[in-house]
């Protein structure tokens, strides 16, 4: 076996980088220079670092390369090119995952997340060897700008007032509270469940796009906090990402998350933007109907494996949605 070796690579090299980790087969040229530019730009933009990330070298040759981007809340996401692009066996490229996985201990991480392409089974199986689990296929849907085309205000709970809340620094608790309320029975990458306190992930919520408060709605139902949705803005494009949606399990099924959908599209439409766009667990069948029936459509997938750095044992935390993971580049 060839001498197996990463090499951190400098930051004025991101741009090479990026080039092997963010290739698809399907691509020109010219579109994954302007993926790569649309990359830079949003880490820019979000302040991301693009300082981790590595040459994987066999006899000292860069065979491949891997970024690992950090975000707010304590998780990392893995960048990797399709692992057939790679001349290399699983068992080499897994030798690698593990000298990148090991790079990342001593850092302030809770979780390391890894997005495939479907079918990208090299790749899941050299991450699996280093530890990886599947977590999820998430499906990324989007709908177009057709105000007229919105569904009608469902009637949840009618007979009861509705109170809209966005959220401040006074009522966080609140929607910490009712976020976690959600998990329960959640259908959403459960396999999240008790991984990372609700404050890493509503930090990594924060930072999954342009982050306004008037943008993160609680709804109360008479005295109930009965769901939230939670939307940002696309710093490249004039799209709205719906980061998170959740309704307490006890007002499940009375048209609450059908009416925090249709909120959340007349504030994104409101506001001029042309999409909204969204990411689900594929297995999430309640959330594929509530979107579904709203206009959504499936645009892509990807398969989401991860790695937990230190489990927590207290009970603390819940699932929750896949936060940081939804901008599809
Ligand atoms: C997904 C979720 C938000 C739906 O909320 P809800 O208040 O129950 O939804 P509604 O009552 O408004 O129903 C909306 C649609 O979903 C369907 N639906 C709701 N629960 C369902 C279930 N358990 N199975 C199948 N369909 C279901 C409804 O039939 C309705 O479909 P229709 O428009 O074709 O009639 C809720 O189940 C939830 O909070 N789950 C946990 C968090 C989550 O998965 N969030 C989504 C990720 S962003």
């Amino acid at each position: 076996m060839a001498q197996l070796e990463i090499k951190l690579a400098a930051s004025s090299e991101a741009r090479h980088i990026l080039r092997r980790t963010l290739h698809a087969d399907s691509q020109t040229p010219a579109q994954l220079e302007a993926q790569v530019s649309a990359f830079m730009l949003y880490a820019r933009r979000m302040r991301l670092p693009l300082d981790r990330q590595w040459w994987l070298l066999a006899d000292g040759v860069p065979l491949s390369a891997c970024n690992c981007v950090e975000s707010p809340g304590r998780s990392a996401v893995l960048f990797l090119p399709p692992g057939g692009s790679i001349s290399v066996r699983t068992e080499e490229l897994a030798v690698w995952l593990r000298a990148i996985v090991r790079e990342q201990r001593g850092r302030d991480l809770r979780l390391l997340q890894c997005l495939l392409a479907p079918g990208d089974e090299k790749n899941a199986a050299a991450l699996s060897m280093a530890g990886f689990r599947h977590l999820a296929e998430l499906c990324y849907l989007e709908r177009g700008p057709l105000i007229a085309d919105l569904p009608a205000p469902p009637t949840a709970g009618q007979r009861s007032s509705h109170d809209w809340i966005h959220y401040d620094n006074c009522n966080h608790a609140d929607f910490a509270r009712l976020i976690q309320s959600t998990y329960q029975g959640s259908l959403d990458c459960p396999g999240l469940a008790g991984l990372r306190d609700i404050e890493d992930v509503i930090a990594g919520h924060k930072a999954a796009g342009r982050f306004d408060p008037r943008r993160w709605l609680l709804l109360r139902v008479g005295r109930i906090s009965a769901g939230c949705i939670l939307l940002s803005e696309n710093p490249l494009r004039t799209s709205m990402e719906i980061v998170y949606l959740g309704v307490r399990p006890e007002m499940r099924k009375r048209g609450v998350g059908a009416l925090l959908l249709h909120r959340g599209l007349q504030l994104a439409y409101a506001d001029g933007l042309a999409k909204v766009t969204v990411a689900v667990d594929s297995a999430n069948e309640p959330a594929l109907r509530l979107y579904g029936s709203a206009g959504f459509v499936p645009n892509a997938w990807r398969r989401v494996m991860i790695l937990p750095l230190e489990p927590r044992s207290d009970g603390h935390g819940g699932c929750e949605q896949s936060g940081g993971l939804s901008t599809c580049f």
